[in-house]
């Protein structure tokens, strides 16, 4: 058995950010080749258009069990366990999304080489960087016709003010694509164009840059530019620095073709060499070491379950310290009530297995009717309440009502429910009758109405608003806090855990209170309740 600084020393717990159509769904297939977990490329799921169709999306949101299992994916590669957890790459965009990043340790951003910096990749970027969360960056898609890597580097620094250090530098591109020089561990990787399944060879040890290894496998003009680049980039760029990268000030890059499995074990050897294992959680009253033999964890997801009639779900906690053995007991903090979890589950690949055991950063499934939340800690310790899985304020905002009138009252508890789950925001306006409902990317009122329908019977409509946005309101005087709340009661909602919050109608209306109320603070972010 391993010991306790060997298990959780070789645990990588990573998230892939990026922007549709980067190649996210590619790179995760050729990381689990590389890491055995799948045999031939193909397996993960629907790629491209037919996964982005609405139609199939929302089937694959029915039958849950695929997207439950693709949730985490569990494989092993130079001597690490790799854990790496999906964030939905549909179209839309949910708050599960920014929340899986809470339960990572370091994250992989993929750009297209073609495009640079795209707009979720940004969004995503910034969530990684509240928590200064490690991210190494794959520049995909060499093989097409791509910008200029200073180009793109540059792109890179100036958007996400990131240091960047070129890991590997590329040989030509699109179809004078030849390869890349792996400045880290001064290595030749040649693109042999072959079967899509197929692992390209290790590559070939240099002594350097001016070894002429270099000049009898390249085409002159190639060798001279790589020197000639490598050059001026190093002049350029920072050296690697693994305590910078390590603080999220500094991302090592590698440039690759995911569907050439070009630069993908480079890059796993990377993660496996550089990317953080478990570290510390922030929690309160301290932080959680990962090797506390207490068993310890926090819920960051929640998965309605196959079997949508059965109201179980899976909620997905991520260890944060101890030995966990199937059938140990645990105290849910919130509620102070005794768990036995006797049926966790683990993902390997596409597979979901009974967890026997798992440690600090690893991810385990647990079957549950509604009990646990977002946020929520289980522990053998003493009380802990672990800190930074945030809600965020949603962007968009929509009346929901029931068709039947009769059926008001289960659309509250459906919303209650929901809400609790994370699957979107919801706010009872404390005048009026309606529920607001509010959410990040606009396909999830579809997949609410749809739930809602299913799971709970209700069919319902959503309905347009003029409401802008919504903010989390405090104040360290309650004179102050009642005297806002009593001056913008139409304004006012509380959430589902009934915490006040304001509804904006426009920038200007929020911009409004928020200068007349200076000793209110409008928060776009929540901790989630624990
Ligand atoms: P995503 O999950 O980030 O949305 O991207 P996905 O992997 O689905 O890739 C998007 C498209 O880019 C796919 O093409 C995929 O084949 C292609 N792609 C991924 N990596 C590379 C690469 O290294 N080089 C090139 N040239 N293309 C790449 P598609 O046409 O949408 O799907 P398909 O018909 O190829 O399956």
């Amino acid at each position: 058995m391993d010991q306790p600084i060997d298990a959780v020393t070789k645990r990588r717990t990573f998230a892939i950010i990026s922007h549709p159509d980067a190649g996210k769904t590619t790179l995760t297939e050729k990381l689990l080749l590389f890491g055995g977990a799948i045999q031939a490329a193909g397996a993960v799921k629907a790629r491209g258009d037919a996964r982005r169709a609405r139609s199939d999306w929302m089937k694959v949101e029915q039958e849950r069990g695929i997207s439950v299992a693709s949730s985490v994916m569990t494989f092993d590669f130079a001597d690490c366990v790799f854990n790496l957890l999906d964030t939905p790459g549909h179209e839309d965009f949910s708050e599960d999304t920014y929340r899986t990043l809470t339960a990572v340790d370091s994250a992989v951003m993929v750009i297209d080489a073609a495009k640079g910096i795209e707009e979720r990749t940004r969004k995503l970027f910034e969530v990684c960087r509240l928590r200064d969360v490690p991210i190494v960056t794959f520049i995909n898609k060499m093989d097409r016709e791509a910008r200029d890597p200073f180009d793109l580097i540059d792109e890179i620094e100036q958007t996400l003010a990131l240091d960047v250090a070129p890991a590997s530098w590329p040989i030509g591109m699109g179809r004078d694509f030849l390869g890349c020089y792996d400045l880290l561990h001064d290595r030749l990787a040649l693109l042999h164009r072959k079967g899509r399944g197929e692992l390209p060879d290790e590559g070939e040890i240099c002594e350097g840059l001016s070894d002429a290894k270099l000049d009898a496998l390249l085409p002159g003009h190639a060798v001279a530019a790589l020197r000639e680049q490598v050059e001026m980039a190093r002049g350029l760029c920072p050296e690697f620095d693994l305590e910078s990268y390590r603080a999220g000030h500094l991302t090592p890059v590698f440039f690759g073709s995911a569907i050439n499995n070009f630069g993908v074990r480079e890059l796993l050897q990377g993660v496996a060499e550089y990317a953080p294992s478990p570290r510390p959680q922030p929690a309160e009253p301290a932080p959680v070491d990962p090797l506390d033999d207490k068993v310890s964890g926090f819920v960051f997801k929640i998965q309605a379950n196959m079997d949508p009639k059965h109201r179980d779900r899976i909620a997905f906690m991520r260890l944060a310290s101890g030995h966990f053995q199937r059938g140990m007991k645990v105290r849910h903090v919130r509620t102070g009530k005794t768990l036995s979890l006797h049926n966790p589950v683990m993902f390997l690949a596409q597979d979901r297995e009974l967890a026997e055991e798992a440690w600090a950063g690893d991810i385990i499934g647990i079957p549950n009717h509604g009990n646990l939340r977002i946020g929520d800690a289980l522990t053998e310790g003493g009380d802990v309440r672990f800190t930074g899985i945030p809600s965020f304020a949603p962007e968009l905002l929509q009346k929901v009502r029931a068709i039947d009138p009769l059926k008001a009252k289960h659309l509250g508890r459906a919303l209650q429910q929901l809400a609790e789950e994370g699957a979107a925001a919801v706010f009872k306006p404390r005048i009026g009758a309606d529920w607001i409902v509010g959410v990040v990317g606009p396909l999830q009122f579809e997949v609410m109405a749809d739930r809602i329908r299913t799971e709970y019977d209700v069919p319902v409509v959503f309905e347009p608003t003029q409401l802008y946005t919504a903010r989390w309101v405090a104040a360290d005087d309650p004179l102050a806090m009642k005297r806002f709340i009593d001056a913008t009661s139409a304004a006012m909602a509380d959430d589902h855990d009934g915490c006040p919050v304001f509804l904006a109608r426009n920038a200007w209306h929020l911009n409004k209170a928020e200068e007349e109320f200076p000793a209110v603070r409008f928060l776009k972010t929540k901790e989630s309740a624990a």
